[in-house]
């Protein structure tokens, strides 16, 4: 990790940023998720298809890298953490597969929007036990270090997932392209988190 001094701190400067850690980002990232589900929500048309196609992208790289990396050190280094964490895998399970079934269902279908808002619901509630449960108790229980290091599982996330050309992208085709079904996605930042932490064992 770089050692620059900037107190300022963005989105994709984790590195630059010596004292953000894993949690910090994980929350960030529940908070775009929720702005979001309301911007899809208050979409139409093209714009809606975009939007919902960023959704199930920041969706797919922050359960992946929780799934991957923050999920396993939760389950060992908390109390009670196999309990925790095994009710957080069930709920995204089942999130995924509602997300697949919104992405085969279409924007323009007359249930999405009834449907995302409960999909929603869930995603939330599910996000507020992984907040108070989990993640705010890895603080009190693994080094910082380590949770600054692993902030570099959702960077590999990242780097997996293109996002699509802002902020004139004219066609949901691109969207679709470039993201393509929940499921496929899922794999590959899969993959892409793995092998970063086969390259960071102790993490
Ligand atoms: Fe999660
Ligand atoms: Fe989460």
């Amino acid at each position: 990790m770089q050692s620059v001094t900037l107190g300022v701190m963005s989105m994709t400067t984790a590195e630059t940023a010596p004292g953000r850690d894993v949690v910090d980002l994980l929350l960030e990232q529940h908070d775009e998720i929720k702005s979001l589900f309301g911007q899809v929500q208050q979409a139409q048309g093209p714009v809606k298809q975009e939007l919902f196609q960023d959704l199930v992208r920041l969706l797919v790289v922050h359960e992946s890298a929780e799934e991957a990396v923050v999920h396993p050190v939760a389950r060992r280094k908390l109390e009670t953490g196999e309990q925790v964490v095994g009710q957080r895998l069930e709920e995204e399970d089942r999130a995924k597969k509602e997300l697949a079934d919104l992405y085969d269902m279409g924007v323009d279908h007359p249930d999405f929007d009834r449907r995302l808002e409960a999909f929603q619901a869930e995603v939330v509630q599910h996000a507020t036990k992984e907040e108070g449960d989990e993640f705010l108790r890895l603080r009190g229980t693994v080094e910082a270090d380590t949770l600054r290091r692993m902030v570099g599982a959702l960077e590999a996330a990242e780097a997996a997932a293109p996002t699509r050309p802002h902020p004139n992208a004219p066609e949901s085709a691109v969207g679709n392209v470039l993201t393509g079904p929940p499921m496929a996605l899922f794999d590959r930042v899969r993959d892409a988190v793995r092998d970063w932490r086969q390259q960071h064992p102790g993490d």
